[in-house]
């Protein structure tokens, strides 16, 4: 999509539809007013009548009628004002732009939304509008009855601050296609996208933004010692693939972020139930979400140095898959007896972050759709799990979510978790018995780390299985705008 940003009255603006705000309870004012002054008073009347209240994600369509240029006037509720929040934002200018979308408009204007702190609210405003209208349609014959739309607008009265909106908008614009691209890599159906088409997709995104890009075979995986992850892969005809993104090598200690890729988790030889086993499609969604990040933090050109590593492979039954009570060993010695081939996140991962200390890390932050027991605790689009060993660490991330608007709810890493892996037979087991899932997991990943590390479980929030205002079903790109965010305030200004 085409984005401008234009200092000027909104009444002034030809476009199919533009945008405009309400609080709840309140006059409209400003920008809000003007159209209401140019449409003789009849957002004041609708208000009267009740029609038009100004409750959040409200959205109410005027007809000019030649009293304006524009073709369409869309207002959107904020919600009451002392509830206000640049999610609010995001939400308000998702629910306006896809009413837009539906009725047709090509070309769109839109006011920033918000309390008037020019950069943020531009920002929050356009990552609102590009998320909501994100479509998948890559395997649908027919083409879309409505849309895309092709332009915005954002128009600011106040010419001092143009230049604190256009920032924002491209901020916005970077972290929503970012955001995007995260989606479309979690809704390729597995088929689509194997370990092989992921890395070229990683491969694609680091040439046009100049990250340098590195991927590790069998081969190498076996010289490393990588004997969890080759466990994991060994029941699959797909090759596994090691995928590498790097910006700014000299740049000092890296931050790396870490991405769980499977492509496929079918479970292997304890195999799920086949009710909703298609959402295992998405069980890349922490590979997708590192690889999304990247694509942000080269177009922003972040002044440090970042790593993203994307272990990926499929978990599949087959007569050369590993099997319960296998035991493989790990990257740094440890031996691990394999209770249950379903729990092969955290054995790819084990890998992965053994692998990463040799990169002397300033912090490791690994995403992964981890565990169904997450979701339990969570629940299904909240929140994601947060756990880490290092409270500085844990506070920032959860501060870059809440600027992202999404949530992280931390979780203990009680040293008692790790009594529930004791094997007989081998170091650790990959799984506890019943009850505390998700902390057995992430005391499992502990035991390869060696540095300030945070796990994201985001297994409640990888696939949406309704539409949100800015989150349609499907792939979330969860993670993506966290990750970037947190970076975003580590730079020294
Ligand atoms: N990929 C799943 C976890 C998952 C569940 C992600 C639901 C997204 C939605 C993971 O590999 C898995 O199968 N975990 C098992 C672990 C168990 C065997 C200890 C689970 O949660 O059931
Ligand atoms: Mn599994
Ligand atoms: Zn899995």
């Amino acid at each position: 999509m085409d984005i401008r940003t234009t200092s000027g009255m909104i009444q002034d603006i030809k476009a199919d539809a533009v945008i405009v705000n309400l609080f709840e309870g309140k006059e409209p004012s400003g920008a809000t007013g003007a159209i209401d002054k140019a449409l003789s008073g009849m957002i004041s009347a609708l208000r009267e009548s009740g029609d038009l209240k100004g409750k959040l994600n409200e959205v109410t369509v005027l007809y000019p009628r030649g009293a304006i240029l524009a073709g369409r006037v869309i207002v959107v509720g904020l919600g009451k004002a002392g509830e206000f929040t640049l999610d609010r934002a995001r939400q308000a200018a998702g629910s306006a732009a896809k009413k837009a979308r539906d009725l047709g408009a090509k070309s769109i204007a839109a006011i920033t939304f918000g309390a008037g702190a020019g950069e943020f609210d531009a920002q929050a405003t356009v990552e609102g509008i590009l998320l909501g209208l994100y479509e998948f349609r890559v395997h649908k014959s027919a083409p879309a009855e409505r849309g895309p739309v092709e332009s915005l607008t954002l128009v600011e009265a106040d010419a001092s601050k143009l230049a604190a909106v256009e920032a924002g908008a491209r901020v916005g614009r970077i972290l929503a296609e970012a955001t995007n691209f995260a989606r479309d890599l979690v809704n390729q159906p597995s088929n689509h996208m194997t370990p092989h088409i992921l890395a070229e997709a990683a491969r694609d995104m680091a040439a046009q933004n100049k990250l340098k890009y590195q991927v590790l075979g069998l081969e190498q995986m076996a010289e490393l010692g990588m004997g969890a992850f080759m466990g994991v892969t060994q029941g699959s005809d797909e090759p596994p693939q090691f995928i590498l993104l790097e910006h700014k090598p000299d740049a000092g200690q890296p931050v790396i972020f870490v991405g769980k890729g499977i492509t496929f988790d079918s479970g292997g030889i304890s195999i799920k139930p086949s009710e909703k086993m298609e959402d295992m499609k998405g069980d890349m969604a922490g590979a997708a979400a590192v690889i999304g990040a990247m694509q942000a933090v080269a177009q922003l050109d972040l002044p440090m140095h970042v790593v993203a590593f994307a272990p990926a492979c499929e978990n599949l039954p087959s007569g050369h898959a590993y099997k319960p009570g296998d035991v493989l060993k790990a990257m740094n010695g440890k031996t691990i007896e394999v209770i249950s081939t379903d729990a092969e996140g955290r054995l790819i991962l084990a890998d992965a972050l053994c692998y990463a200390a040799r990169y002397n890390p300033a912090a490791v932050i690994d995403l992964a759709t981890l565990t169904g027991a997450c979701v339990i605790a969570l629940g299904d689009m909240v929140a994601a799990g947060i756990f880490s060993n290092d409270d500085d660490l844990s506070a920032r991330l959860s501060e870059a979510a809440t600027k992202a608007g999404e949530k992280l709810w931390r979780l203990p890493l009680y040293e008692e978790y790790k009594d529930k892996i004791k094997s007989e037979v081998a170091d650790i087991k990959n799984t506890g018995g019943r009850g505390g899932g998700v902390g057995a997991s992430a005391i499992f990943l502990k035991e390869f780390t060696s540095y300030p590390w945070a796990h994201l479980d985001i297994a409640p929030m990888s696939l949406n299985d309704s539409n949100s205002p800015y989150t349609p079903k499907g792939g979330t790109g969860f993670g993506v705008r966290t990750l970037v965010e947190f970076l975003r305030a580590r730079v020294p200004s």
